[in-house]
Parts: C-alpha cells; structure tokens; sequence
C-alpha cells in the first residue's frame, strides 16, 4: 500500500489500542498490556541487542540514537539509558502522542511524526546509532529500501544502524494431509460474546480434537481460524483469526486454543464461524468437517469508522478495516541498498521477530567513512589518467627553435642542433620504453575492462535469479 494509506492502518490500529498495535500478543488484547511489563521488554531487546554488538565488537558508544518507527517508544526509553540523546520517529500521530504522554526521559527524547518516505527532518550525518525493529517488515520494499539507504545517510562516518527486516517466507506449503485427515470437532471453553461494538476483538477459548484416523504432525501447519458471515450468507470476512496447533494432535487427541477474532465493521446480526485449515491447502469444512456458527449482533461502536459503518447499516458505505501488511527484502537488495548509500554491512544475524512463517535478519551496518568505488572500476580509472599521460611520440626531442635574430640565432640553432644529435640515443630510448609501458598499460585496461563487464553480467544474471520465484 503507499504511504498514506500505510499511515492511515497505522493510526487506526494505534486509536484503538497502541500498546497491543506494537505487540500483538494474543493473551493482551483489549488494552490488556500492562506498561510496566510492556516497557520491560523493551529494555530486555535493547539489551540484547548492544549485548551482541559489544560481543561482536562493533557497539555504539553513546552520543545520539534514532528509533525508526518507535511506536510508543518501547525501544527508545531503553536506548535513552545508554545514549545522550534520542531521537523517536514514527508515521502514526496517535502513537507519537501516546509516546510523548509515557516518556519518563522527556530531558533526552524527542518523538516526531513523519509521514515522508525519507528522513529529510534529519541532517546527513547526526547520528551515532540508528535502530529499527519491526517496523521495515510492514512497508513495501520500495520504502523499506528507501529508508535503509536514510540510517546511512544520517549516520556519522563510522556510525552503526541495526535494523531487522525479513528475508523471505521460511516455509514452502505444508505436504498435504491424506484425504481423510480432515475432520475436527470444536467446541468454545467459555460462552461466547452475543454483542460485538464494530471492529472489536475478543479472544475465545476453543477446544480442538481430531476426530480423524491421522495424526496431524507437528509442522503441517493446521491452524484454527474463522470467517464471518451476514445475515444473507455473504462472507464479510473470509481470514479473520488464527491460532497455530503447534503440537502433534493424534487420533482422539484434543488441544485448547486462544482464538482473536475482531468484529466486521458491519453492523448486524451476523455469524461467526470457526473452522480449522491446513494453510496452502484447505479449509477443513470442504472436505466435509462441521463448524461452530455462532450468532453475534455486531452495533456501532464509538470511533468514527465503526460508527459511520455501523449506523447506517448499508453496505455501500466505505469499509475501513485495518491491516499489518508483511513484506520482505531478500538480503541482497538491502546489501545492494546499504552500498550504494556510502555504508557497509558488517553482520546479517537471524532472528524470529518477524514470527514462524518469515526468515528474519537483523543486520548491523556501519556508514564508511569515505566513499569508495567498486576496485576494477577505481582501477580502470588510474589506468584512462596513466595511458593519457604517456605521450604516444617516436622522436622525444625538443623543438630546435630561437626567438633571436641574426648571428646570435644562427649561434644557437647550431648548438642545439649538436647538442640534439650528441643526446637522440636517449631519448630514442626512453621514447621506445615509454611506448612498451603503453603498450602493457592498454592491455592491463582491456583486460581489466572485460573483467568489470564480465562482474556487471554477473551481478544481473544473480538479481534476475534471486527476483524468480524459488530463487536463491
Ligand atoms: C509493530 S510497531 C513497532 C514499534 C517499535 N519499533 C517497537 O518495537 O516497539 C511498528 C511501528 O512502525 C510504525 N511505522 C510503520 N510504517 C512507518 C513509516 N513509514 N515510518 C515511520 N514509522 C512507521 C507504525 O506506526 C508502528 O508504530
């Protein structure tokens, strides 16, 4: 999505509950974040983070931090622990705002909104450390990119940014299961909600047993999930919920499940109905398992969205329902990235912030100091200035010439003209040197010239590669 939609997700997602925006943790919806806790684990990251940057021997030390997409600034009040200064910055207005209302290091920290696809409210080359978590995963690569090339720009020479983006799906599709593995009973733990307000979330507890004669084996990725439905049968949302069976469920075997649901934006009687899937293979109730439908009378809540949807009840009204999109930059474009921004990547390091399904990285760079060009090419351009300067000439000698007149100039053109034939051995020899030295010269650079063409082929075959689907 571009970046004023992105914007727009983002500040509804943060209106609604910005602690749980920042952490979707299944167990604390509904502002169910105790801040204490929350701030905690960003300590416990940050921490991390300079831990592994110490051991590796390349950790900032000190002086001034920028968060990139700080959120309510969980990363930023721990980075401001151990910097002089930090900088927050992020795209939604209401997490700027909730951020600044929590900072408990107002003297050090400054949160600001930025909704531009670069870091122009920032100097080049104010910052010592730069960090970013979670943040590029949900933009597409264009901006993500964009904005990696920015942490080199702002960085000082010899600055460090960390930041973490995946590097692709980790999964291929599940093996399927056999045909008859495909039957569940589900059954709620707790009586469900019979009233949403519009967009709500509510998570419930859901028995889970296969009632087929497979084993559902660890890793095929069979999820419990949930649709709704109106009052005629239409779908108002087909993926809603997921809840991952991360355990072998044998015939008979049962498991208790956390499931988020959210309410349509829809006002109505509608219905929601559970189901499990294996992911990239089927829903179970199309291979003929039942669901549990439950009815749930869904009304306008009280944000602006929710209400307009939800009192007028008419289905042409504008639909907003906020989502996290994901998204990936394959290690070589954000090497390719960093380069050409004047930084060098010293580490990619894995990590599982963009949860089971994606290969993380988090990848420590360093800004340069001075730029450099790519060796064959700085070469080839030492040999163009060499070449040009050895003069292609078979005769070095000096123009016989006399600016005076009469008997003085007839004096000196003869003493020239001796002094000319006593030395032509040498320059006759130095001018045949010179010409050997041009000679290998343009043979170095036609080599070379090759080799530069033959590692820019390369490099396009590899992107064209890396850019097909299953690629490298
Ligand atoms: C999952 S939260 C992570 C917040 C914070 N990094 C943390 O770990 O606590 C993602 C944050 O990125 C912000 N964000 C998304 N796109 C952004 C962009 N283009 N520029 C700045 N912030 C952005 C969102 O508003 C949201 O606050």
């Amino acid at each position: 999505m571009e970046i004023d939609l992105l914007k727009k997700h983002w500040e509804a997602f943060s209106r609604d509950d910005p602690l749980w925006a920042v952490l979707t943790d299944s167990s604390r919806v509904g502002r169910g974040w105790d801040l204490e806790e929350f701030l905690a684990t960003g300590e416990r990251e940050v921490a991390g983070y300079l831990d592994e940057l110490e051991r590796l021997g390349a950790a900032p030390v000190g002086g001034r931090a920028l968060d990139f997409g700080c959120g309510v600034g969980r990363l930023t009040q721990a980075l401001a622990e151990r910097f002089e200064h930090c900088d927050g910055v992020d795209i939604a207005e209401p997490m700027i705002a909730e951020a600044r209302r929590i900072n408990r290091r107002a003297e050090r920290v400054d949160y600001h909104v930025n909704d531009a696809p670069n870091l122009e409210l920032f100097a080049g080359e104010s910052f010592d450390f730069v960090l970013s978590s979670i943040v590029l995963q949900h933009m597409e690569p264009r901006y993500a990119r964009g904005y990696m090339a920015e942490f080199v720009r702002v960085l000082k020479p010899g600055g460090l940014a960390l930041f973490q983006v995946p590097a692709g799906m980790r999964t291929p599709p599940p093996a399927p299961l056999p045909e008859g593995a495909f039957r569940a009973s589900i059954a709620l733990e707790e009586a469900a909600p019979r009233e949403l307000v519009a967009l709500e979330q509510t998570l419930l507890q859901v028995r889970v047993r296969n009632e087929s004669p497979h084993t559902w084996p660890v890793g095929s990725r069979v999820r419990l999930g949930n649709h709704w439905v109106d009052a005629r049968g239409q779908p108002l949302a087909v993926n809603d919920g997921r809840s991952e069976i991360d355990t072998e469920l044998r015939p008979g075997a049962e498991v208790t499940l956390g499931l988020l649901v959210r309410a349509p934006p829809l006002a109505g009687r509608h219905t929601l109905e559970l189901d499990l899937v294996q992911e990239q293979v089927t829903w179970f109730v199309h291979r003929g398992s039942p669901v549990v439908r439950l009815a749930v009378n869904v009304r306008g809540g009280e944000g602006d969205r929710a209400a307009t949807a939800a009192d007028t009840g008419s289905a042409t009204t504008e639909l907003f329902t906020p989502i996290m999109e994901m998204y990936s930059v394959p290690p070589g474009d954000v090497r390719d990235t960093v380069i050409d921004a004047g930084g060098e990547v010293l580490h990619e390091l894995p990590d599982e912030n963009a949860g089971s399904e994606f290969e993380s990285y988090h990848y420590v760079v360093r800004r340069v100091a001075k730029r450099r060009p790519a060796v064959p090419r700085q070469s080839l351009t030492h040999l163009r200035a060499a070449i040009a300067s050895v003069p292609d000439r078979t005769d070095m000698l000096p123009p016989i010439v006399s600016r005076r007149h009469g008997r003085t100039a007839r004096l000196e053109l003869r003493v020239k003209q001796e002094l000319a034939r006593a030395t032509r051995w040498f320059t006759w020899a130095q001018s045949e040197h010179d010409r050997a030295v041009l000679r290998a010269l343009s043979e170095a650079r036609g080599a070379l010239e090759e080799q530069d063409a033959e590692l820019r082929r390369l490099r396009e075959e590899l992107t064209r590669l890396q850019d097909e689907p299953g690629g490298p």
